[in-house]
């Protein structure tokens, strides 16, 4: 009889040992241990032994209850120690793992040159303005000298939201803005911003483009003030030895108006392609604020004179990078837009 109990240990043992998880141990368990496992079958035969045997049998049936019992929650220690074990194996994290990497922003060089236009006029003594892009038809047109029947509106027809309101043709409207709010004051602003016109899209024309237009109102200022503000910002922003020049031109809204060129920072006035051969490179609108402009905003024409320009970003980043379609700019090609 002892014999069979140690038989059925060894057994019970392995069978415990082999279980996988609760289940199948508390299965092992019921085998060996429950109401019909052989050793409750020896218990329910005991009378039929001596009392000798009872004394023995009895003794070793304890110490195989207890070594079955500790052998079990041995196992089952086992197995929770496993799972955890799993689970935390399965959230591991390898914090030697090299990181997703973010590539860096960069501004597009088109704001680069507004930026760095617009630390130029600071540093001269201007702040800047904005003004709506929808702008009505009074401040892009009626207010800068262009009544509804004016053929010069001809050059900048755009697109019209309603009878009243446009996408704005130029800058220009954040003069009359300015003014109207500076009420009588003297001015010295520039007004970085979107222009939209209806034109056809080709290498040198867009349908929508960047202007920056510059405003100074105060007694005493002169073409000459204009030529020297010019001149000291294109000095600063294509070279040391560039010179402008000032050609007759016309804007409704300035008296008398200028067409500025710039010595070619290329050949230096030699004559190259890019000035085709002129040693000139034309480069903005400007003039001396027509008397109406002022008028109509509030300023007495007698006391106060202004000068106006309106600077393409475009043009002068074309200028400066050697880019040769305006396109580039708006086809969001990353291959373009990182070299600068
Ligand atoms: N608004 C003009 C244009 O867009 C440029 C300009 C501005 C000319 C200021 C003179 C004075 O063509």
């Amino acid at each position: 009889m002892l014999k069979l109990i140690n038989e059925l240990e060894a057994k019970a043992i392995a069978k415990i040992n082999e279980s996988k998880n609760v289940n199948e141990l508390n299965e092992a368990k019921s085998t060996f241990l429950g109401k019909k496992s052989p050793i409750s079958e020896i218990m329910s035969k005991m009378r039929d032994f001596t009392v000798e045997q009872k004394k023995e049998i009895g003794q070793r049936v304890n110490v195989f209850k207890t070594k079955i019992e500790e052998c079990v929650n041995k196992k089952l220690q086992a197995i929770k120690d496993e799972e955890v074990n799993n689970k935390l194996k399965s959230e591991e994290i390898d914090v030697t793992l090299p990181g997703k990497k973010f590539s860096d922003g960069y501004l597009h060089v088109l704001t680069k040159t507004i930026e760095e236009l617009e630390d130029i006029f600071i540093g001269m003594g201007y702040s800047i303005a904005e003004g709506p892009e929808i702008e009505k038809d009074l401040f892009n047109f009626e207010m800068m000298n262009l009544p509804k029947d004016h053929p010069a509106r001809d050059m900048q027809d755009t697109f019209y939201i309603t009878n009243n309101d446009l996408l704005r043709t130029h800058t220009s409207p954040v003069q009359a803005r300015v003014m109207l709010e500076a009420k009588g004051k003297p001015i010295k602003v520039v007004c970085p911003g979107k222009v939209y016109r209806r034109d056809e899209d080709d290498a040198t024309h867009s349908h929508q483009f960047m202007q920056i237009e510059g405003l100074v109102v105060d007694e005493n200022v002169s073409m000459s003030d204009l030529k020297g503000a010019l001149t000291e910002v294109f000095r600063k922003v294509l070279g040391e030895d560039t010179n402008i020049r000032f050609r007759p031109s016309y804007f409704p809204f300035t008296e008398p108006s200028v067409e500025v060129d710039i010595s070619c920072f290329k050949c230096h006035g030699v004559g190259c392609p890019l000035c085709k051969g002129s040693g000139w490179i034309e480069i903005l609108g400007a003039g001396m604020v027509h008397p109406n402009v002022l008028k109509m905003a509030g300023y007495d024409p007698n006391k106060y004179q202004g000068f106006a320009f309106g600077i393409g970003i475009e043009r002068i980043t074309m200028l400066k990078y050697g880019i040769d379609d305006i396109r580039n700019f708006y086809t969001n090609d990353k291959r373009f837009l990182k070299q600068f």
